[in-house]
């Protein structure tokens, strides 16, 4: 158990929780928290970058999100979302969706479409399409004035 005080607003502390590395954030008066290990190769995720997510309104103008942050796993820059673990952008991959174009007659597109054939991958609300990975989450609160992990 640390003092809120102990943690810096925007970054995160790796600590110890019988014996497992743990990533705890602290980002605004909300903390997160996840094991220090990514899904994908077992790096060390929580010492990687935290970010806002950019995001396009119009062509040639960009933003931050003021949603939930990132973590960009250090090793290879796999992305994952602090509240979920949900990994999204990975390395190589480009933030934009690809769909298959193929001319079928209409019967046998339904066919596919019943045998779930062609169901594409789920975008989240902003059309982004979740990666392969999800990192382990740990419950963390706050409680008179202290961090408290939950193992
Ligand atoms: S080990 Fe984290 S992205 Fe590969």
């Amino acid at each position: 158990m640390s003092r809120v005080a102990d943690f810096p607003d925007g970054d995160r502390k790796i600590i110890d929780v019988n014996g497992r590395s743990v990533g705890v954030f602290r980002i605004g008066d909300t903390f997160y928290a996840m094991r220090n290990l990514c899904p994908h190769h077992h790096g060390p995720l929580c010492l990687g970058r935290i970010h806002q997510r950019p995001i396009s309104p119009v062509p040639g103008v960009f933003e931050m999100s003021d949603g939930v942050p990132y973590i960009a796993c250090p090793w290879h820059g796999w992305e994952y979302d602090l509240e979920t673990g949900q990994s999204w952008l990975g390395p190589g991959h480009v933030d934009a969706r690809r769909y298959d174009i193929a001319i079928e007659p209409g019967n046998q597109v339904l066919e596919e479409e019943e045998r779930g054939e062609a169901a594409p991958a789920v975008p989240n609300s902003d059309g982004r399409i979740p990666g392969p990975y999800r990192a382990d989450l740990v419950q963390v609160y706050v409680e008179d004035e202290y961090v408290v992990i939950d193992d």
